[in-house]
């Protein structure tokens, strides 16, 4: 298989839709073939190191399931506290010593830029599992792949993000790896939330429509795939600012407009408080299924980088 252009995936712009039709495809292949019950060995003999300074469930498992189904190993720091970070390790130096142990890496850190900071320390693939409130590229991958499931198309769709735009890294890297596609926006989120200005302007610059709202209701009457966030409590700095804007959305089949049964309903998880459990059982409630998605995705993205 061709590898992917970059050794790493640290952002969502870095892909383009050729590459990015690559990964659906294998993805899609890698689907079919758990789906048959295919025993896969493509990564036999290769270990995946995932180091995770933040806690995360989809994230870790998905990418330790993936490896596995590819026939690899898998070493794992599932906390800082567990790690020598803990006694004030460098990440530098945490790097350069797991390069040793392992043949791709994925990092979970709490700031902004630390997977670009691992990939120059090592030539391992590193990939990014979400840098503080800056990017989750592989999440936007399987958020696109279940876009395309559900709805059979990405070109032409109204997407309307909502919640905490601001914090939100899994919404960020979206943004950017579906300024691929002929997409109109809804950003949905109170006005302390709002999508970073760096990010609604480069958009836009690429010639996206964009409408800001800060109605959940206006953006589920013009949408065709409504992505919810959780609002990002570690983000905030102040418990009371979080507790004003903790349940400024709540999706739920007893609003005064509630969902259409066309529309997709996406959430990269975990959900706090933003969907009640009414909304699971809507025909278009995708959320479960998504995180699924991460499996046949994450195996794509280890096959087309791992040395
Ligand atoms: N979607 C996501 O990143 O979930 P986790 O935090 O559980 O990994």
């Amino acid at each position: 298989m061709q590898r992917l252009s970059s050794k790493d995936v640290l952002r969502a712009d870095q892909f383009g839709v050729n590459e990015i039709d690559r990964i659906l495809e294998a993805a899609r292949r890698y689907e079919a073939a758990l789906d048959v019950g295919e025993v896969l060995d493509e990564l036999r003999g290769k270990i995946l190191a995932t180091l995770f300074f933040e806690p995360s469930t989809r994230t870790r498992l998905s990418f330790e399931a993936a490896m596995l189904r590819l026939g690899g190993r898998v070493i794992s720091v599932a906390e800082a506290k567990s790690s020598s970070a803990a006694k004030g390790e460098s990440l530098h130096d945490t790097i350069k010593t797991v390069e040793g142990y392992a043949d791709v890496i994925v990092l979970r850190h709490p700031r902004i830029g630390a997977a670009a900071e691992a990939a120059r320390a090592t030539d391992v693939p590193v990939l990014n599992a979400g840098d503080g409130a800056g990017q989750h590229p592989t999440q936007s991958l399987l958020d696109l792949y279940t876009i395309v499931k559900e709805q059979g198309k990405v070109d032409g769709l109204t997407i309307a993000l909502a919640g905490d735009l601001k914090n939100g890294r899994t919404v960020h890297s979206l943004a950017d790896l579906l300024a691929n596609y002929d997409v109109e926006f809804v950003f949905a989120a109170p006005d302390a939330l709002r999508m970073p200005n760096e990010i609604v302007g480069r958009l836009r610059a690429s010639g996206i429509s964009i409408r800001e709202t800060e109605s959940l209701i206006d953006a589920i009457q013009a949408c065709d795939v409504l992505y919810m966030t959780r609002i990002q409590r570690e983000r905030f700095d102040d418990p009371s600012e979080y507790e004003r804007l903790k349940d400024a959305y709540v999706l739920s089949r007893d609003m005064p407009s509630a969902p259409r049964e066309s529309i997709t309903i996406m959430h990269p998880l975990p959900r706090v408080n933003e969907i009640a459990t009414d909304v699971d059982d809507h025909s278009g409630a995708a959320y479960f299924r998504q995180a699924a998605n991460g499996v046949p995705i994450r195996m794509a993205l280890l096959a087309l980088v791992t040395r």
